[in-house]
C-alpha cells in the first residue's frame, strides 16, 4: 500500500458539493452558523444548472394576485406531484419561500417590477396564480449571481473545477470526500466532519436533455455508495419545451415563461391541440375555450387556465402523442406561438434570452415567427432520501438539498418550484448541518484504506493498457436511456434497458483513458461513467417496479394512477449482493396538510395563517 500522506489534505467543518442555488444558498447558512464551510464545485463557479431554471421562482408572494398563499402553493404543488410528494417538505417549502426570496432581494437580486413597485410575478403551469418572481427569462442566473456575490463575503471556501469521487466515512459517519483537481490531475483528501450533497441531477445519461456537461449523478451515486437510500428515481421530468431544429441545439430549454406570458402550442394543421388534453382532475380549474383561456391571460381572475399551463408531465405527453399520431411539426415536435399573441416589444423585453437564442442558433425571429420545439430531459424529482425538516440523510453527517435530494416534488415538480426549493432547503441543510456538528462527541478520523482504494480506483483508467472508449461508453448509455427509459415505458423495454446496463456496467470495468492524468477529459469522462451508470440503473429498475402512471411516469402496460401506488414508494439502496429496490410505506398525511390539499380554492382564500 502506497503512502497517503503525500496527498493534499484540506480541511473544513462541513463541505458542500455542488455549487449551484442549493450549494451556494446552503454553503451560506454554514458559514453564518460559524462553520468553516468548504464549497467545492466540478466546474467553475456559477456554472450551474439552476440558471436553466429561466422563468422564475415561485412564492406565494401575492404581489400580483392577492388571493394567493402558502396554502394555496402547497395545494398546488401537491396535486402537480399527484400527491407523492413528503406532505412536510412541500409545507415547508411554501412557507418559507416568501421569505427566501425576500432575503435574495436584500441581497442584491434585481427582480423585475410591478407599477407599485413590488417584485413582478408571472402565470407557470400549475400555479393557480400569477406566482414566479422573475428576472425576465434569466432568473436562475440572477440567483446564482446574488448568492456568489453575497457569499463571497461570508469568508466560505470555494475549491473550483475539483470533482468528488467518493465519500470518506468513519465507521457509519462521515468523515470527508476524495476527489481531484481537473486541471492538475492531482488528488485531494477533504477532511470535514458533515458534507452536504448539492450536486444537481443526472440529465446526461440521457441524449436529448437541458443538463450540461457536469450533470452526471455523482452525488446520487456517492451518497448510495456510502449507504444512503434514494427515493422516487422514476420520475424523471421531460420538459415539454426544448429546442429541437438544428440537431446541435437540440434538447436546450425554451422556458416556460413563453406560456406563461400567452405562448400557444400548436400542430403542424394549426389546432391547439392542448384542449384535447385535459385531464379529469385539472378539468375544474382549465379553461375549455380560447376565450376564457385568454381572457385569464388578461388578467381576468375569474377566468380558468388556459391548458398549455398544464402540469409538464401532461403538455410533454401531449406533445409526443401529437407526434406520434403524425400532426407534429417537421423536425418531430409542436410550434409554439408567442408572436401572434404579444406584441414585439413585451416579447424582447420579458423573454431577451429566448429571443436572442432562436435568432442566433436557429435564425428564428420569436416576435415574428412560431418556435419549433420538443420535450427536454431536465429534471430529476428522485433524489438522496433525507429528513423533511434538518436533510440529513440515513448516513450520519450526509446532508442534502436541491435536485440532489428527493421527495419534495413527488410525481411531477411544478415550474419554478426548484428555484425556491434551492433557497429553501439550502438554507435548512446548512442548519441541519450546523446541528449535526454540534452534538458531535468526537471528531470523525479518515480511514486511509479507503483512501488508497479510491484513488488505485481513479487511476485504473490510465494504467490499463487497452480497453473500452469512454465516450462511446456513455453514448451507449444515452442510446439505452432514450430507447427505453423516455417519456412512455413498458415493461418490456425497461427491462432491456436493465439487460444493456448491466453489459455497459462490465465494460466499464475495462474503460481505457489515453494520455496522463493532466489536463485529460477522457480521464474525466472515464470517472463519470459509474455515477451515471449506477444512476441510470437506479431510475430503471424503480421505473420498472412502480407499475401504474403517475406524473412524469408513465408506463402504457400500466394505465392512470393506481390507488395501492399512492401508499407507497419506491426506495433505491445497496445491498449485499447489489442494487436493492423495495416498496416502502408512506406515512399517513397529517389531517391539517390533507385539509389544505383537498380543500377548494374559496375555502383557501384569507387564510394564509
Ligand atoms: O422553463 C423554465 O424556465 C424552467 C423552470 C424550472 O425548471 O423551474
Amino acid at each position: 500500500m502506497s503512502n497517503i500522506s503525500e496527498i493534499q489534505t484540506i480541511e473544513h467543518d462541513v463541505i458542500v458539493i455542488g455549487a449551484g442555488g442549493a450549494g451556494l444558498r446552503a454553503a451560506i447558512e454554514c458559514s453564518k452558523q460559524g462553520l468553516n464551510t468548504g464549497l467545492v464545485c466540478k466546474s467553475l463557479l456559477g456554472k450551474a444548472h439552476t440558471v436553466m431554471a429561466e422563468g422564475g421562482m415561485a412564492a406565494a408572494l401575492g404581489n400580483v394576485d392577492p388571493r394567493d398563499n402558502w396554502k394555496v402553493h402547497f395545494r398546488d404543488t401537491m396535486r402537480g406531484g399527484k400527491f407523492l410528494n413528503s406532505w412536510r417538505m412541500a409545507e415547508l417549502h411554501a412557507r418559507h419561500a416568501p421569505d427566501r426570496v425576500r432575503e435574495l432581494e436584500q441581497w442584491g437580486a434585481v427582480f423585475d417590477r410591478t407599477e407599485e413597485g413590488k417584485i413582478r410575478q408571472r402565470n407557470f403551469g400549475g400555479h393557480r396564480y400569477p406566482r414566479l418572481a422573475h428576472v425576465g427569462d434569466r432568473t436562475g442566473l440572477e440567483l446564482i449571481r446574488s448568492l456568489q456575490d453575497y457569499g463571497i463575503h461570508q469568508g466560505i471556501h470555494v475549491h473550483m473545477e475539483c470533482t468528488v469521487l467518493n465519500l470518506l466515512l468513519d465507521g457509519d459517519r462521515i468523515a470527508g470526500a476524495f476527489a481531484y483537481w481537473r486541471e492538475k490531475g492531482r488528488f485531494v483528501i477533504f477532511k470535514a466532519k458533515a458534507v452536504i450533497m448539492a450536486t444537481g441531477g443526472a440529465g446526461k445519461a440521457w441524449r436529448i436533455t437541458s443538463n450540461s456537461w457536469e450533470y452526471t449523478g455523482d452525488g446520487y451515486a456517492m451518497a448510495y455508495d456510502a449507504g444512503a437510500e434514494l427515493v422516487h428515481m422514476e420520475f424523471t421530468q421531460f420538459h415539454p419545451t426544448g429546442m429541437i431544429w438544428p440537431p446541435s441545439v437540440r434538447g436546450i430549454l425554451v422556458t416556460e415563461g413563453v406560456r406563461g406570458d400567452g405562448g400557444v402550442l400548436l400542430n403542424k394543421d394549426g389546432k391547439r391541440f392542448m384542449f384535447d388534453y385535459i385531464p379529469e382532475r385539472f378539468a375544474p380549474e382549465t379553461a375549455d375555450t380560447e376565450e376564457e383561456g385568454n381572457r385569464w391571460l388578461a388578467g381576468d381572475k375569474d377566468a380558468r387556465r388556459p391548458p398549455e399551463l398544464l402540469t409538464r408531465d401532461v403538455v410533454a405527453r401531449a406533445i409526443t402523442r401529437e407526434v406520434k399520431e403524425d400532426r407534429g411539426s417537421p423536425h418531430g415536435g409542436a410550434f409554439l406561438d408567442i408572436a401572434s399573441r404579444v406584441p414585439e416589444e413585451a416579447i424582447k423585453k420579458q423573454l431577451p434570452s429566448m429571443y436572442h437564442q432562436f435568432k442566433e442558433l436557429a435564425e428564428v425571429d420569436i416576435t415574428k415567427q412560431p418556435m419549433e420545439v420538443g420535450p427536454t430531459l431536465h429534471y430529476c424529482m428522485g433524489g438522496i432520501a433525507v429528513d423533511a425538516d434538518s436533510q440529513q440523510t440515513r448516513v450520519p453527517g450526509l446532508f442534502a438539498c436541491g435536485e440532489a435530494a428527493g421527495r419534495m416534488h413527488g410525481a411531477n415538480r411544478l415550474g419554478g418550484n426548484s428555484l425556491s426549493d434551492l433557497i429553501v432547503f439550502g438554507w435548512l441543510s446548512g442548519l441541519g448541518a450546523a446541528e449535526y456538528i454540534k452534538s458531535l462527541s468526537s471528531k470523525p478520523e479518515i480511514n486511509p484504506s479507503q483512501v488508497e482504494e479510491a484513488r488505485s480506483e481513479a487511476v485504473a483508467p490510465l494504467n490499463r493498457e487497452s480497453g473500452e472508449n469512454p465516450y462511446l461508453l456513455h453514448e451507449e448509455l444515452q442510446t439505452i436511456m432514450n430507447d427505453n427509459v423516455n417519456i412512455v415505458r413498458t415493461k418490456e423495454e425497461l427491462e432491456t434497458a436493465i439487460e444493456q446496463l448491466e453489459e455497459l456496467k462490465k465494460k466499464m470495468q475495462t474503460v481505457k483513458a489515453d494520455g496522463a492524468s493532466q489536463y485529460n477529459p477522457g480521464w474525466h469522462e472515464a470517472l463519470s461513467l459509474h455515477s451515471l451508470i449506477t444512476s441510470a440503473e437506479m431510475v430503471t429498475r424503480a421505473a420498472l417496479m412502480r407499475e401504474e402512471s403517475r406524473g412524469a411516469h408513465t408506463r402504457i402496460d400500466f394505465e392512470g394512477e393506481r390507488e395501492e401506488w399512492e401508499k407507497v414508494e419506491v426506495i433505491v439502496r445497496k445491498g449485499e449482493s447489489g442494487m436493492e429496490v423495495i416498496k416502502q410505506d408512506r406515512p399517513a398525511p397529517p389531517k391539517e396538510l390533507a385539509d389544505i390539499a383537498y380543500a377548494t380554492l374559496e375555502e383557501l382564500e384569507g387564510t394564509n395563517g
